[in-house]
């Protein structure tokens, strides 16, 4: 995965379990990418041990990060992860790709058990699976020459052959994100953030991988530099037939860039389904809540009740409320106590769009997710 400081704590942690779970691995053609999900995530938890007091005798506080998350992945598509800030976006996107330990749950790549991986297969995971981050400057090394940095990342992967053809590579790779050859000779802190960024992106692709992770890729970029960044990434998936998973809280443009959106609130995916559909007629009060707060072109697809403003602050990770996670701010008309009781699990609308909603007062076709 990309190096630098912000990967070293979660290396260390992927390198303690490495060679601990080598059994359990499917055969390599067991993947069919027509018919099978390039990632497959089911019921994933990661809990993190917190100082206090948790709630039964003798057992420490845990942050309840993520808490149950599923959902498929097919090659070529880009499923945005939208939510407020705390919501296990980031810890979802690192437990996937293991630079977390899940807590539990299911994760499989091209039809292997993530989980199940040691450190021969981790290692392909790492070429086949990237991460770009918000900040792309801390995870660049700053004594190092962009150049050096990507002919380094290809050393290391056996990747192009001598010195020479890495270095050509670097240049190819360079070209490949809109920068220019003679970049190579130089420092991180000679780029500006779009093209610190590109960097990122040259970095996470100099390994050929099939699926990345973009967590917050223009987040900290100006709006201009936004679109240049967004559409850079958008005609690389073109290009290179890339999967992503696109994690933002700026919904205008995760709606850009996704086929598929995923609505996460307190450590669960409340909604999920195809961008347009989603976008149009959001169905979960959250995303009714969360969209309606969006600024939109055309007044008629605000929804029909115009802006929500919800009451109170996300509760606390480590003592999340009983029942639906959302019923102390819910402002659903139909809320009532069986809301702080029973925890709605995702289930299809009858609408036949494939989305999912997680609300028991939502008209859904019944039945477990799958
Ligand atoms: N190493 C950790 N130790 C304890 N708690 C953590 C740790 N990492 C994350 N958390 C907590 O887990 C929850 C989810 O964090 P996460 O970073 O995944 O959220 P996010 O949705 O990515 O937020 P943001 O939009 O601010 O990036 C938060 O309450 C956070 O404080
Ligand atoms: S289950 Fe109840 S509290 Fe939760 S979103 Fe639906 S109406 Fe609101
Ligand atoms: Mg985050």
């Amino acid at each position: 995965m990309t190096g630098g400081a912000r990967g070293e704590g979660a290396r260390e942690e992927v390198a303690r379990t490495e060679g601990v779970r080598a059994e359990g691995v499917r055969a390599e053609g067991a993947w069919d990418p027509g018919r099978t999900p390039l990632l497959s995530v089911r019921d994933l938890t990661r809990y993190f041990p917190v100082k206090g007091k948790g709630l039964l005798p003798g057992r420490r506080a845990q942050v309840k990060a993520v808490d149950g998350v599923s959902f498929d992945l097919h090659a070529g598509e880009t499923l945005g992860l939208v939510g407020e800030s705390g919501c296990g976006k980031s810890t979802t996107g690192r437990a996937i790709l293991r630079l977390l330990e899940p807590t539990s749950g299911e994760i499989h790549f091209k039809g292997k058990d993530v989980r199940a991986m040691g450190e021969r297969e981790l290692r392909t995971l790492r070429r086949q699976a990237q991460i770009v981050f918000q900040d792309p400057f801390s995870s660049l090394n700053p004594r190092l020459t962009v150049g050096d940095m990507l002919t380094e990342v290809l050393k290391v992967h056996g990747l192009h052959g001598d010195a020479r053809g890495r270095r050509k590579r670097a240049r190819e790779l360079l070209d490949l994100v809109g920068l220019l050859p003679e970049h190579a000779d130089r420092y991180p802190h000679e780029f500006s953030g779009g093209q610190r960024q590109r960097l990122g992106i040259a970095r996470a692709l100099s390994v050929e991988p099939e699926f990345i992770v973009c967590d917050e890729p223009v987040s900290a970029l100006d709006v201009s530099v936004q679109a240049q960044v967004v559409n850079l990434l958008k005609d690389l998936q073109a290009e290179l037939g890339l999967t992503y998973l696109f994690i933002a809280h700026d919904l205008a443009v995760v709606e850009h860039v996704s086929d598929r959106v995923a609505v996460m609130y307190l450590g669960r995916i409340v909604e999920i389904g195809p961008a347009a559909v989603l976008y149009r007629e959001p169905r979960h009060p959250y995303t009714r809540a969360l969209l309606s707060a969006v600024p939109r072109p055309d007044p008629g697809r605000r929804g029909e009740t115009g802006r929500i403003v919800l009451e109170g602050d996300v509760p606390s990770p480590v003592d999340p409320p009983p029942g639906c996670p959302f019923h102390p701010r819910c402002w659903h008309p139909d809320r009532d106590a069986s809301c702080a009781r029973v925890v709605p699990a995702l289930r299809p609308t009858p609408d036949g769009t494939g989305r999912e909603v997680a609300c028991t007062k939502v008209a859904t076709s019944g039945g477990a997710h799958p």
